[in-house]
């Protein structure tokens, strides 16, 4: 076979063409058998031809030969490593994560409304100086009523309906759950001395039949101040101030006498009724009456305060009882207390 040096470049034109038409490994593999086989490749014969070739033409058409080989085998290379980089950025797009999709939400848990409210009522008492104290859920029948003046028998057991717990002693019930915070006045006068200005929150129970604005496990803060000279305008100042703190100044409130064996004289505190704003005589919450009470008060019956080894001519007290459930019924205008023990996340997650 003669070729001369022109046809060379119409033959790398050929070569070039084919290999950029060969687009995956096979069509390459065959492309390279057809140029550059050992055995049969088309470059190959010209190279062995070269020694056929006139001996005035031989060199250039041998430099020729090896200048197309090695042009061939540079494109060849270079193909292959287009489809290489080719397959892999295909697989990086393919295999690629979104990162501007939208994650995955982990639910978030938060306190409970009544835990947030009760926090925000301590946070209010501690701005006054209360300072926080606990006490048992599962309490003596002597701190629950006797201590407060409420022996066996007497009527004002009846204003609790009271859990016992099966436990006999000597014969009787001592044990019960406590049916409110109150105990921890004794609880706290027992082991400190005045001046004394606590607040105690926790769980009470009362066998009762629910509705609105009862519930038989519910949440109380018991407060306690005694000292020279505690006066009755103290404890309405203090809760004065506690409610212009948790429920701001356009909300009313009101004091009526009321009746608890612990102190001399009691009050009961009621806020306006969020609901109706005392207008509706159905209303389920307020009953109609336009206020909903939230706590009990009064100033500490000077017995218990002789009791607990002080001198009742020099010291004197105020305590009260707050519902906490009530409190976060007001300040975001529940309708219905019982919501906040049903476990319901759609009830819950909206605080
Ligand atoms: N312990 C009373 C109750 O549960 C509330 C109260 C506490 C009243 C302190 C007066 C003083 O109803």
């Amino acid at each position: 076979m003669t070729t001369s040096a022109p046809s060379f470049r119409a033959l790398k034109d050929e070569a070039l063409q084919a290999l950029h038409s060969a687009n995956d490994d096979a069509a390459i593999e065959a492309w390279r058998i057809e140029w550059l086989g050992r055995q049969d490749g088309r470059i190959t014969a010209i190279l062995r031809s070269v020694r056929e070739q006139p001996q005035e033409v031989r060199a250039t058409f041998g430099a020729g030969a090896n200048e197309l080989k090695a042009a061939l085998e540079t494109a060849l290379e270079g193909k292959r490593e287009a489809l290489r980089r080719a397959a892999l950025q295909s697989l990086a797009t393919a295999e690629a994560l979104d990162v501007t999709l939208p994650g995955r939400k982990r639910p978030l848990g938060r306190l409970h409304p009544v835990t947030q409210t009760m926090r925000d009522c301590l946070a209010a008492f501690a701005e006054m100086g209360f300072r926080t104290v606990e006490g048992p859920e599962v309490e003596w029948a002597y701190y629950n009523f006797d201590a407060a003046r409420i022996p066996e028998d007497h009527p004002a057991r009846d204003m609790w309906d009271t859990i016992w717990v099966d436990t006999f002693i000597d014969g009787q019930r001592k044990m019960l759950l406590r049916t409110h915070t109150t105990p921890n006045q004794v609880r706290v006068m027992e082991r400190s001395e005045p001046p004394i200005r606590v607040v105690v929150p926790g769980k009470c129970y009362r066998q009762e039949a629910t509705d609105a604005t009862h519930e038989w496990m519910l949440t109380q803060i018991e407060g306690l101040a005694v000292d020279e000279g505690v006066r009755m305008s103290d404890l309405k100042g203090t809760l004065y101030g506690f409610a212009r703190r948790l429920f701001g100044n356009d909300r009313r409130i009101i004091f009526h006498h009321s009746y608890f064996p612990f102190v001399e004289p009691g009050v009961e505190m009621a806020i306006d009724c969020f609901i109706c704003r005392g207008a509706g005589a159905e209303c389920r919450t307020c009953h109609g009456t336009g206020w909903i009470e939230i706590l009990g008060a009064g100033m500490v019956h000077p017995e218990i305060i002789e009791n607990a080894g002080y001198d009742s001519s020099r010291y004197t007290g105020f305590a009260f009882g707050m519902g906490v459930e009530r409190v976060a019924l007001l300040r975001w205008g529940i309708e219905d207390i019982r919501h906040f023990y049903q476990n319901d996340l759609r009830f819950l997650s909206q605080f």
